[in-house]
Formats: C-alpha cells, sequence, structure tokens
C-alpha cells in the first residue's frame, strides 16, 4: 500500500514537471534552458527595450552585473583591468558590428549563437541596445 502511494506520488510530481516544461515551450521566441532570469519578450517594444529582453535571455547568464555570478564578466574584469567596466550594459565603446561579431563567431569560453537561437532581427536589437545605436 506504501509501495503504491509513493509511486502514485512520482507520478503526480512528474505531471507536474512535464506540463510546467510544455507550458514554457509556447512562449514565441526562444530562450534557452539555462536562463537563469524569467525569459523576457524579445517582439514587444521599442528597438533598444527588445535588445534588452535578447539581452536578458541570452547573455546575462555570463554578462550580469554581479561579477561573482558572471563568467563573462569576470573574464573582462580580468582582461582590461577596470579600464573598460567589466559588465557590457555599462560599456560605452561597443559599436553594433562588434557586438554582432562576438555573438556570431564567439570568443574563448563564450559559444557563438546559431540564428535558430538568436536571429538575425534579434541580434539587430541587442547590437543597437549594446551600442547605444552605434553602427
Ligand atoms: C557561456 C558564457 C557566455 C555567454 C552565454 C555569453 N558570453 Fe560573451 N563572453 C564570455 C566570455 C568568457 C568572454 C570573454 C572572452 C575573453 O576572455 O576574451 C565574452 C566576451 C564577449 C564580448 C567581447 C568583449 C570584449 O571587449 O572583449 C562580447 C561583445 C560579448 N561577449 C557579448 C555577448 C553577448 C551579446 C552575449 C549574448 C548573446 C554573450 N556574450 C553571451 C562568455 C559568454
Amino acid at each position: 500500500m506504501k509501495q503504491a502511494l509513493v509511486t502514485l506520488a512520482m507520478a503526480a510530481g512528474a505531471l507536474v514537471v512535464m506540463t510546467a516544461s510544455a507550458v514554457a515551450q509556447q512562449a514565441s521566441f526562444p530562450a534557452p534552458a539555462w536562463s537563469r532570469t524569467t525569459a523576457a519578450a524579445q517582439n514587444r517594444g521599442s528597438l533598444t527595450e527588445r535588445g534588452a529582453a535578447v539581452f536578458n535571455n541570452w547573455c546575462t547568464v555570463c554578462h550580469g552585473k554581479d561579477v561573482k555570478n558572471a563568467p563573462g564578466t569576470q573574464s573582462l574584469q580580468y582582461k582590461y583591468q577596470g579600464k573598460l567596466p567589466a559588465a557590457l550594459e555599462e560599456r560605452r565603446d561597443l559599436t553594433a558590428k562588434s557586438v554582432k561579431f562576438y555573438v556570431r563567431k564567439g570568443v574563448a569560453t563564450m559559444p557563438f549563437f546559431r540564428k535558430t537561437e538568436i536571429g538575425d532581427a534579434d541580434l539587430d536589437a541587442l547590437a543597437a541596445y549594446l551600442s547605444q545605436g552605434k553602427p
């Protein structure tokens, strides 16, 4: 009897997990499974608002402002030694062209992103956000 109850509880748990992931998959834009933040809508608002959402969904996991928790921010802190801000969102020197280059090619331990992950329109928005509109 006890065995049957345990099995039933496990089946119910699995159902909850399956339902939750089915709901998560209904988002109309892609978001990586490893993102630590709640996926933001990449398809609403101004160009820079959409870019901020793409950054939130795809980049903050490594480039967040909390250095301790962000390997990308940590690497850039080491690379620039305080000459430039370690957090990408605080940089004022990035151009859209350079952002697109790094996102499509990757660098060191940063992966490159495919068009099925970050489409060209989303990359335009992301680049505009990080470059404050500099081409
Ligand atoms: C898995 C972690 C990771 C993810 C996810 C990631 N990056 Fe990076 N990124 C890094 C690391 C680490 C570096 C530093 C590499 C080095 O030491 O030169 C870096 C470097 C960069 C640089 C170069 C900056 C410079 O001055 O050298 C840019 C631009 C950049 N990332 C943009 C992005 C954007 C935009 C995204 C989201 C689409 C992103 N990254 C996602 C880890 C990541």
